[in-house]
């Protein structure tokens, strides 16, 4: 068995007031079921190079990540409650580049995941959905959201300290290894 470490982070939202931009040719929606199809293809995508990649069982199959997101939409899947008024797509084009699906747990709004689609990376739109969430979390009157990251999932970390987020704790998490 190997161990991945992974990070809770978190976010005080009461000092929030980060501006951000949509760019010209993007929209921020938010999520809806008939997305799944697309959600399915650009998760697999945007995680197939990673070690989430291996930690996501979810991830291993079209068919099986298309059941996992219907069942976060049936509010079946996740420890807490999915808010699909507060989890959004970026398009741009009308081109499906991103999305960030968002949970409620107690008092605290949990992202679960946010995903760009390799061919609209650093370009700002992980910045701009993140920015956007953030700002809609706080409208909805939460004061606080938490994730997980891998520990070497510098990118995201990155963007996530970008927006005043600290690590909490650390954590491991155990691989299972596939025959
Ligand atoms: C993390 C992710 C969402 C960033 O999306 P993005 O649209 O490329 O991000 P942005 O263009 O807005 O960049 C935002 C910041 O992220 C960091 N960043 C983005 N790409 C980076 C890279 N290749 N190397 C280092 N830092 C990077 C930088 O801090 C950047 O800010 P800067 O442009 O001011 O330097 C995207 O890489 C992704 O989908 N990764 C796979 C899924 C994933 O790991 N999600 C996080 C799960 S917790």
């Amino acid at each position: 068995m190997t161990n991945i470490m992974r990070y809770r982070m978190s976010l005080d939202l009461t000092g929030f007031r980060e501006k951000f931009e949509v760019p010209d040719t993007c929209e921020i929606h938010q999520l809806e079921s008939k997305d799944i199809d697309a959600l399915a293809r650009m998760e697999i995508e945007a995680y197939q190079d990673t070690l989430d990649f291996l930690l996501r069982p979810e991830l291993q199959s079209f068919d099986s990540c298309k059941s996992f997101l219907a069942g976060m939409f049936a509010g079946k899947i996740g420890r807490g409650r999915f808010l699909k008024n507060l989890s959004f797509k970026i398009l741009c084009n009308s081109t499906l580049c991103g999305a960030i699906y968002t949970f409620e747990n107690g008092k605290i709004v949990h992202i679960a995941d946010l995903l760009i689609a390799p061919y609209c990376r650093r370009r700002g739109l992980g910045s701009a959905l993140l920015a956007y969430s953030l700002h809609s979390y706080k409208a909805a009157g939460y004061r606080q959201v938490a994730l997980a990251v891998t520990a070497t999932n510098r990118t995201a970390i990155q963007l996530y300290k970008k927006f005043g987020f600290e690590i909490e704790k650390s954590f491991p998490v155990q691989l299972k290894e596939r025959r």
